[in-house]
């Protein structure tokens, strides 16, 4: 009887031991991940919200948007925790979730989440339907943020500034109409199927902007001074109108649009520039991506020879843009990690980086499994399921799987970011409380207090961690604590993907 008490004692020392030694063995709810980071969108919508409005701690704000410039410029989405509506930003959030969509469509509606998924996306478009009001003319602004970050008020209070900016033939804008075309393209190839009068309206405006864009070129943040100190364009308009045009060949399957990416290649960089970091400024290694899986799924004998060429050239460049994330590429070009492991490209907003990373080592991952090949990298070869566990780890990482134990997807998670720096999170609903806010009194009376927000920006991804693995959850501290649109809108179809894996992976072994 001793003995086997013994033996017992020791089995179970023994099954502690071998789990207390596995590193971090969590498992974390991929599908719970996806359902929130599509919540977040309905935080951060502007305008007059809908009956199906889950997020319930919002109204309606905005509605006099464009009223001065005699434009409908109701809806859209605020960017992060202001709440000037920033053209750029929004386009780009808006083509990553339409991106997620076309690539994940079916592990996002077999986890149920496909309307709302289409809901996101479609709160962007329509929103760019009513701003490109003329064939050369788009709104690509709404608000100033000199003076919206003067106050800290609630959406459904703003006394600020809802000053309107266009871009048009006097006043190019190349950045933000092709960033919309592209997001208007992507989304019409997610729409064919199930809306497809919308998605010819898309794609008719994402034509006209295309044109519009490429015809008329100039710096967007010239024609618009106030964008240039929130989103200046630091990488041009070359990687938007090559991005646009592989987006636009995709939803058209147009010869047109392959022979623009072909021929403007090199002017305007796509097939020269390695880069090891993409964002909403930054689109070469997403377009050089789309570039790839042309190449793979066209096959070489439907492509000319010199698309072939060139269409490689963008191909050497994706594959530089993985090995460094990776860590497989010359010394100097590597991307940098904590020593927690996420990778690390700057301390404002740094999580940015690790989602559209995140995102686009996704899709190449998939893109090797459907060809067949491998990665070859200048210190050695990968395949696609090792590019798949690395994103697996950034993603953990991401959802409290670090040294602080800590998720920075807010509201997901026991341990998550408390005071978010966001105007309506940090301040009593609106709909509790509707006595009016006064600019400077939000200070005082909200931004101040050192106590949770009363409202849980559930879904939203935050700045996160220093390059050191350290995060302070305080609202002042923006650079970390701010969560941005184009932040999460790359994690639906990683969440998606991981999701199905896992269900796929739970399904087979049962
Ligand atoms: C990245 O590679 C270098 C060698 O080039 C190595 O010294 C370093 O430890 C690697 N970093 C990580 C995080 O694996």
């Amino acid at each position: 009887m001793e003995k086997v008490e013994e033996n017992r004692k020791i089995f179970l020392l023994v099954l502690f031991l071998f789990f207390s030694s596995v590193p971090r063995l969590v498992a974390f709810d991929y599908g719970e991940a996806l359902s929130k980071s599509l919540l977040y969108f309905e935080a951060q919508r502007s305008g007059r919200l809908p009956h199906r409005q889950r997020v319930s701690w919002r109204s309606d704000s905005g509605l006099t948007d464009g009223l001065e410039q005699r434009v409908d410029l109701v809806g859209g989405y605020y960017d992060a925790g202001d709440h000037v509506k920033f053209g750029l930003p929004m386009a780009f959030t808006a083509t990553m979730l339409a991106w997620g969509a076309a690539e994940y469509g079916g592990a996002i509606a077999a986890a149920g989440e496909m309307e709302h998924a289409l809901g996101a996306i479609k709160w962007a478009t329509d929103y760019f339907i009513k701003a490109h009001t003329l064939p050369n003319l788009l709104w690509a602004q709404v608000g100033e943020g000199g003076s919206d970050h003067y106050c800290w008020q609630r959406p459904e209070d703003m006394t600020t500034s809802r000053q309107a900016y266009r871009v048009d033939a006097e006043h190019p804008g190349t950045e933000v109409a092709a960033e919309t075309a592209a997001a208007l393209a992507a989304a019409a190839v997610v729409f064919r199927n199930t809306n497809p009068r919308y998605s010819r309206l898309l794609l008719h405006h994402a034509q006209q902007l295309f044109e519009f864009g490429d015809k008329y070129r100039g710096r967007y943040d010239e024609s618009i001074p106030a964008a240039k100190s929130y989103y200046p364009s630091v990488s041009g308009y070359g990687d938007e109108l090559l991005w646009a045009a592989m987006w636009l060949h995709r939803a058209t399957r147009q010869a047109k649009y392959l022979t623009y990416a072909v021929e403007k290649a090199a002017e305007l960089g796509g097939a020269g520039w390695a880069v090891s970091e993409f964002s909403w400024d930054i689109k070469y290694a997403g377009l050089q991506i789309l570039a790839s899986k042309l190449l793979m799924e066209e096959g070489r004998r439907n492509l000319e020879e010199k698309q072939v060429e060139v269409l490689e050239q963008y191909r050497s460049k994706a594959q530089h843009y993985i090995c460094s994330c990776l860590n497989m590429s010359t010394a100097d070009s590597n991307v940098r990690r904590t020593p927690g492991g996420l990778l690390f490209v700057r301390e404002w907003n740094n999580m940015q980086y690790v989602t559209g990373a995140a995102f686009l080592l996704t899709v190449y991952s998939d893109y090797l499994t459907a060809s067949g090949e491998v990665l070859h990298c200048p210190r050695g070869s990968l395949g696609p399921r090792e590019i798949l566990s690395f994103v697996k780890v950034q993603v953990d990482y991401m959802l409290g799987s670090n040294p602080l134990g800590m998720s920075y997807m807010v509201g997901f998670g026991r341990k998550y970011p408390k005071r978010v720096h966001h105007r309506a999170a940090s301040t009593v609903s609106y709909k509790k409380d509707g006595s009016f806010i006064g600019c400077a009194q939000g200070y005082d009376k909200w931004f101040g207090r050192r106590k949770e927000n009363p409202n849980i920006l559930i879904g939203a991804i935050v700045g996160g961690p220093n390059g050191k693995d350290r995060f302070k959850d305080m609202r002042e501290n923006y650079m970390q604590t701010e969560a941005c649109t184009y932040n999460t809108a790359p994690m639906v179809g990683v969440f998606a993907k991981l999701h199905h894996l896992k269900a796929q992976s739970s399904s087979s072994s049962s």
